[in-house]
């Protein structure tokens, strides 16, 4: 499967949101969160700001890791579900607030290890998604990560095409349940450098439509 179009109306019925996710990305979800949750947390003890934590599942990784965590979504229903989730996780260790990814600028600056997105920014209009990328760097203290997991457009012809095949049906649907679908993200490593960031990683899978980029806030 290579479309997460149908995000959409898994997030507007989050006590299915996991298992529909799973059921999309074939599994690959797991091993995404897993991946941003390793990339993110060097140290015990790191703090890390969460975009758009959903029902919690990365946010939950990051604790399990041993980091501090920040996570904000504008979602009501899916921080309720990330509340569940965390309810048995070391108390203390993630506070979730119900804010829009733009408020991140009313956190403090330079003070987080790490800024994780999992799946947030495809969400989000070019200029927000831009907005949000460079007050994230902001929030980063210098040499901080920017760890990014999200739907992408693939670079190759061939794949674009597939990728464009299989997504339509699920983006007709998505549009016609939720009336809005998330779209891929046109070239994410050029938008990272743009917010002023040194990328130092990319993988992509799922024909490419899924990419992992890692950047850092120049020192
Ligand atoms: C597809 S879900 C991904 C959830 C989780 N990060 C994961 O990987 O399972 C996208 C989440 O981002 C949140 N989101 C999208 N745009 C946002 C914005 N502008 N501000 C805050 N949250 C946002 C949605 O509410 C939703 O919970």
């Amino acid at each position: 499967m290579s479309s997460l179009a149908l995000m959409r109306w898994l997030e507007s019925a989050p006590e299915r949101y996991d298992s529909g996710m799973r059921l999309l990305t074939l599994g690959r979800v797991s091993a995404l969160h897993d991946t941003l949750a390793r990339t993110a947390v060097s140290a015990e003890g790191s703090h890390v700001l969460e975009i758009g934590c959903g029902t919690g599942s990365v946010t939950r990784l990051l604790v399990q890791r041993g980091a501090r965590v920040t996570a904000l979504d504008q979602n009501p229903e899916m921080l309720e579900q990330a509340r569940r989730r965390l309810a048995d996780a070391s108390p203390g260790r993630a506070e979730l607030i119900e804010q829009t990814a733009c408020e991140i600028d009313t956190l403090p600056d330079s003070h987080y290890d790490a800024v994780v997105a999992s799946l947030s920014l495809s969400e989000m209009s070019r200029s927000e998604r831009a907005f949000v990328l460079r007050e994230a760097r902001r929030r980063l203290r210098p040499g901080g990560l920017l760890v990014v997991g999200d739907e992408v457009v693939p670079h190759r012809k061939l794949h674009r095409f597939v990728h464009s095949a299989l997504r339509a049906p699920q983006a007709l649907l998505g549009w016609l349940l939720t009336g809005s679908v998330s779209h891929p993200i046109p070239d994410l490593v050029h938008e990272l450098r743009q917010a002023g960031m040194e990328i130092c990683g990319e993988q992509r899978w799922l024909l490419a439509g899924l990419a992992v980029v890692t950047a850092r806030r120049k020192p």
